[in-house]
């Protein structure tokens, strides 16, 4: 890996650095987001692990007391982005907003303490951040799925990550357009419109804002009231492949009781996710709560189940032939949709073009579910994407362009995660 990129990737991390925690760009996202800070603390580790720490005790300050890791902390004021904390009208210190995003972040502390090179200090370090780990997961059950069913609800298209999927276009169809904040969007002053969410989304999201403010950010209101309630393919894989690694944490910094709990909510996720198989499509889907039914769209998000080891060996032989078939039809993958669904727009946010940090899990995912060769060839794919494409925030399928924000910090943080991969690849 080129050492120059390297440095460039590390000193984009250092820009973004706000004292203590690292904005996603500059301008466009200007306060601390919940999975973004999970990925960066991952690329901070590469070369400062105590910063890399830093990072998510600073996110967890903005930790709820019922355990809710909210989406984004406002640890400064800043006019550039739109909704900023009046809106959301949370009371907390520091501010957040009421809705959150998907868990990452055991993960990340886990492979932080796993690659550490002071054992003691990350030692230390996970044992203070632990407590809030499991507060977190034990939200992620009482607040999304009371009924334990195994799959968690997602009652906002922004918890998801992945905003306007056409996965959410006939979920989100249902909410109405009507707000009571008025819409002041900043996004599309820092970045072309065209690579954005459509005007009538954002009026949409707001909506739901307005009503969960209106239900005092109460998790049971809030899930009773949703026009918007759905069981997120990503969110789901990333929180059982959270749930592990927070189970290896667990026997080690856990209470007297954790292991035991945590295995119980895997089992219970392992059986669930399986229902979300789609033999047709040869990925998983996501399901709506509100018509009751799977939703039939060909994302990205719908891979991610390798990452969650849930996977059986049909199952992954099955979207390793997706991946193939998806990538033979772009320059650059993985597209956040297929190159040959009527909904792929290659340069609008997540309904085509590509991320890092879904191709990172990916690669993840195959590694550990015995394609390591599909994955070498992605990790080698995206880490030239990023060295030609720039440290976008995603990237063109059809040729590699660089689009959306610039000097992003969870692409850096992938490259320099990538390097590392590779690395441990090449030795093993
Ligand atoms: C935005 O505002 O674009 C974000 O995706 C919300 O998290």
């Amino acid at each position: 890996m080129r050492v120059d990129l390297i440095e460039r990737a590390r000193a984009i991390l250092r820009a973004n650095d706000r004292g203590g925690y690292t904005v996603p760009t500059d301008r466009l996202y200007p306060f601390q987001w919940n999975w973004d800070s999970g990925f960066v603390a991952m690329g901070w580790a590469t070369f400062d692990e105590p910063r890399a720490f830093a990072e998510i005790a600073r996110l967890l300050r903005g930790q709820w007391d019922d355990g809710l890791v909210p989406q984004i902390v406002f640890h400064a004021p800043s006019d550039d982005y739109f909704p900023g904390p009046d809106v959301w009208g949370v009371r907390h210190d520091p501010p957040t907003s009421g809705i959150t995003q998907p868990p990452i972040l055991a993960t990340a502390v886990r492979r932080l303490l796993d690659g550490a090179r002071d054992r003691a200090e990350a030692e230390a370090c996970v044992a203070s951040l632990y407590p809030g780990l499991r507060a977190s997961h034990r939200w992620w059950e009482h607040a999304r799925d009371p009924a334990r069913t195994g799959l968690a609800a997602t009652l906002h298209p922004w918890e998801t990550g992945m905003d306007n999927s056409p996965a959410w276009d006939a979920a989100l169809a249902r909410v109405p357009v009507e707000t009571t904040t008025p819409i002041r969007r900043r996004d599309t002053s820092h970045v072309d419109a065209a690579m954005r969410p459509r005007g009538e989304e954002y009026q949409r999201f707001i909506h739901l804002v307005d009503l969960f403010r209106d239900c005092g950010w109460q998790p049971e209101r809030m899930l009773a009231a949703s026009p918007f309630k759905v069981i997120d393919i990503a969110t789901n894989a990333i929180l059982l492949r959270a749930e592990r690694d927070l189970l290896a944490l667990a026997a080690r910094f856990g209470a007297p009781g954790d292991v035991a709990e945590i295995e119980v909510r895997i089992v219970r996720k392992e059986r669930a996710l399986g229902r979300l198989w789609s033999g047709v499509r040869g990925h998983f889907l996501s399901f709506d709560l509100i018509s009751d039914a799977l939703i039939d769209a060909p994302t990205s998000a719908g891979l991610l189940p390798l990452f969650s080891g849930a996977a059986s060996a049909a199952e992954v032989q099955a979207m390793a032939a997706t991946l193939r078939r998806w990538t033979g039809q772009v320059r650059c993958a993985v597209p956040s949709t297929a190159p040959d669904d009527k909904r792929f727009e290659p340069l609008r946010y997540w309904r085509g073009p590509v991320w890092a940090v879904v191709n990172w899990m990916i690669a993840e995912g195959l590694a550990g579910s015995g394609e390591p060769a599909l994955a070498a060839e992605l990790r080698a794919a995206t880490t030239q994407m990023i060295a030609h494409g720039g440290f976008s925030e995603y990237f063109d399928p059809r040729d590699g362009t660089g689009i959306g924000g610039a000097e992003f910090s969870w692409t850096a943080a992938v490259f320099l995660m990538l390097g590392i991969d590779s690395e441990v690849e090449v030795r093993s």
